[in-house]
């Protein structure tokens, strides 16, 4: 599998996982199971009993540890068994994998690489469903196909004036204008105006605004995205560079997106979209839900759809465009990144 592994990986909505027992799911093609100790402590194992394989999803929590419910064999919350009904000796191989996790910005974050590379401050500084200062809804979706493409989409938004015909009011304009899109550390870093925008965060016609939009998109496919709306004009005065968010007079929204590999053919898409409480109220945030519910649908059927012509063709070339930068910058770093792990795995 062509994905990078010394990364944090969201593995779910830490608000959606059932802290009364284990939940099960893949991520890079790996079965991992996810729990919750009496004391608190999140814990990520392989999701395979070491004795016949049974999955420990199906497993019972028992305050620090994970009992297998099929011979009930007894894991530590570092894999290692720490019981085998009616039998003393313990073979010192008696272990699952335990992976680095980490519950942060309402996202459980599970590193999937070598765990002594694996530092809590590498984690995306993105805003979450647990942020005081904005009022937030979430959700995810799966997609047949292949994660690149889910990121490639995202990468860049000139796809907005078509995928998004019905549901955008951009038009084509991000399509006949260019963003400044530039690298930044494991990413790109996109900015734009769209001005004399005549509709609010939530797609509703309003008074005209400027928009701001500014977004980083960073290893293993994390977008965090500001949007922000300010009086007409902004935009030529500034000379299109960037305005200070905290002088926006509608519209300050967030999104924050990621895209994980299940396996090579199938991703989990997890978003959260919200406005900023000083501009928003609760009743303004199902609205915006739905109509990015919808966008992201119409992203899915495109895509979902583009994955299968790619499947049937022999020879899949693609034609890039000039829109096409900020995904050629992104995936050669990535590319970098995965032959970095690949020729180090070889020296080791
Ligand atoms: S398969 Fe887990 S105890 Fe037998
Ligand atoms: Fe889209």
């Amino acid at each position: 599998m062509h994905y990078a592994r010394n990364t944090w990986y969201v593995a779910a909505w830490t608000a959606d996982l059932d802290m009364s027992k284990p939940t099960g799911l893949r991520i890079l093609g790996e079965r991992i199971v996810l729990f919750r100790t009496e004391s608190g402590k999140l814990v990520a194992l392989e999701d395979r009993c070491v004795h016949r394989l049974a999955p420990l999803s199906l497993g019972r929590c028992e305050g620090e540890r994970l009992r297998c419910m099929y011979h009930g064999i007894l894991f530590d919350s570092d894999g290692a068994v720490s019981e085998i009904p009616g039998q003393d000796v313990i073979p010192r191989d008696a272990k699952v994998r335990a992976y680095p996790v980490v519950d942060r910005h309402g996202w459980v974050w599970v590193w999937m690489g070598d765990p002594a590379l694996a530092y809590e401050a590498t984690i995306p500084a993105t805003i979450g469903t647990d942020n005081p200062d904005y009022l937030m809804g979430h959700g995810f979706l799966d997609y047949d196909c292949a994660a690149h493409l889910i990121s490639e989409n995202l990468l860049d938004f000139s796809h907005i004036g078509y995928v998004h015909a019905d549901s955008f009011p951009q038009g084509d304009q991000m399509a006949k204008t260019h963003a400044d899109i530039r690298p930044i550390d494991q990413g790109i870093r996109y900015r734009r105006w769209v001005e004399n925008l005549a509709s609010d965060a939530a797609g509703f016609p309003a008074e005209p605004l400027d928009h701001y939009m500014e977004y980083d998109y960073v290893i293993p496919g994390i977008l965090m995205m500001h949007i922000a709306g300010f009086p007409l004009g902004t935009a030529k005065s500034l000379e299109f560079g960037s305005p200070d968010l905290a002088n926006a007079v509608r519209d300050l929204t967030f999104t924050g997106q990621a895209v994980t590999p299940i396996d090579e053919h199938t991703t989990r898409y997890f978003f959260c979209y919200g406005m900023h409480r000083d501009f928003g109220t609760e009743q303004m945030i199902e609205p915006m839900m739905q109509l990015v519910r919808k966008a992201f649908a119409e992203d899915k059927v495109m895509i979902e759809a583009q994955q299968k012509v790619i499947d049937e063709t022999p020879d899949p070339r693609m034609i890039p465009t000039s829109h096409d930068r900020s995904i050629t910058m992104y995936n050669r770093m990535l590319d970098k990144m995965i032959r970095d792990e690949t020729e180090r795995q070889a020296v080791a």
